[in-house]
């Protein structure tokens, strides 16, 4: 496997998902936010806060339907790696009637210096929505703590490792020793942009564009807790089993299920696919920059 280092990554990264924020299907991601109940929840949440960030924005799904589900906001921050999907998010909220004022960022989560540009202890609420499989994940959730208030309130969505491992274990794009997911895609071969790496499958080599990085109970609460914030709850997002063969039957993604995953997806009753995480940044902390009132 040969990969480039961390800043050209990043550029990869930028190019793969600027090139799929055009796209119109509604499967580009396997993304609760194209769940009707998750997401009305989600906007609900958003919606008790004052001040909002949400962190990899994809086409704004939930940015829209928070702005617009509430009265209550008065900033939300979208954040993105990519410009493209900052725009897709920008049109998909341009005819809203709101009184929020919404500001876009084109940055990286885990990198600290831009972050801190957008202010320290600063959001009520902030959410990351199928993202920290995408990036450097203790480095994202220590900025994030840092730009939340002091008893701010992180919603974080987190790959379920203990799914992955039993369901891809026969993929030769997964690594079920190190959790990690090797991502190709046709769609970005055909449009001949530079990959991230090429692994062996089979006889050939085969480009991939994205590492996904998925975690287990345990490693979630780990790296929740080395980034200094606390878990007030946790728990499973599953997505119908419908859901999902309509997506493994989509253009873009079709998979043929072997018959030890169609057994899985029996035995499961859905696809538990990811943690619905909500922490906490604690009120006091090395870091606090505001004294206890
Ligand atoms: C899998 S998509 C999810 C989009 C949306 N939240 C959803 O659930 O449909 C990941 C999003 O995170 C963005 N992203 C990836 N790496 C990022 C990084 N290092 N910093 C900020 N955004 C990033 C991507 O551009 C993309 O919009």
């Amino acid at each position: 496997m040969n990969r480039p280092p961390a800043r050209a990554a990043i550029e990869v990264m930028r190019g793969y998902y600027d090139a799929i924020a055009g796209s119109r299907s509604m499967f580009a991601f396997l993304s609760p936010v194209r769940l009707h109940g998750w997401v009305a929840d989600a906007a609900a949440w958003a919606g008790q806060a004052a001040h909002v960030a949400e962190i990899g924005v994809g086409q704004g799904e939930l940015a829209a339907r928070a702005v617009a589900q509430s009265q209550g906001i008065q900033t939300y921050d979208a954040i993105d790696i990519s410009a493209a999907m900052l725009e897709a998010t920008r049109q998909r909220m341009s005819p809203l009637r709101i009184s929020t004022t919404v500001r876009f960022h084109q940055l990286d989560i885990a990198d600290t210096a831009a972050c801190r540009t957008l202010g320290l202890d600063r959001f009520t609420r902030m959410m990351a929505i199928n993202v920290i499989q995408d990036v450097d994940a203790i480095s994202a959730l220590a900025n994030i703590r840092r730009m939340l208030q002091p008893g701010g309130l992180l919603r974080a969505t987190v790959i379920r490792r203990e799914t992955q491992d039993r369901f891809w274990l026969d993929d030769d794009a997964y690594d079920s020793t190190t959790g990690q997911l090797y991502t190709s895609s046709t769609m970005h071969d055909l449009l001949g942009l530079p990959p991230l790496g090429l692994r062996h499958s089979g006889h050939a080599e085969k480009a991939f564009y994205r590492v996904q990085q998925f975690y287990t109970e345990v490693e979630t609460r780990e790296l929740f807790n080395a980034a200094g914030l606390t878990i007030v709850s946790m728990s499973v997002i599953e997505f119908p089993v419908e859901f999902v063969r309509q997506r493994w039957s989509s253009s873009l993604h079709r998979i043929a299920l072997t018959s030890r995953q169609e057994s899985l997806l029996e035995e499961w009753g859905g696809y538990p696919d990811a943690y619905d995480v909500v922490a906490m940044r604690p009120r006091v902390g090395p870091e606090r920059a505001t004294p206890v009132g």
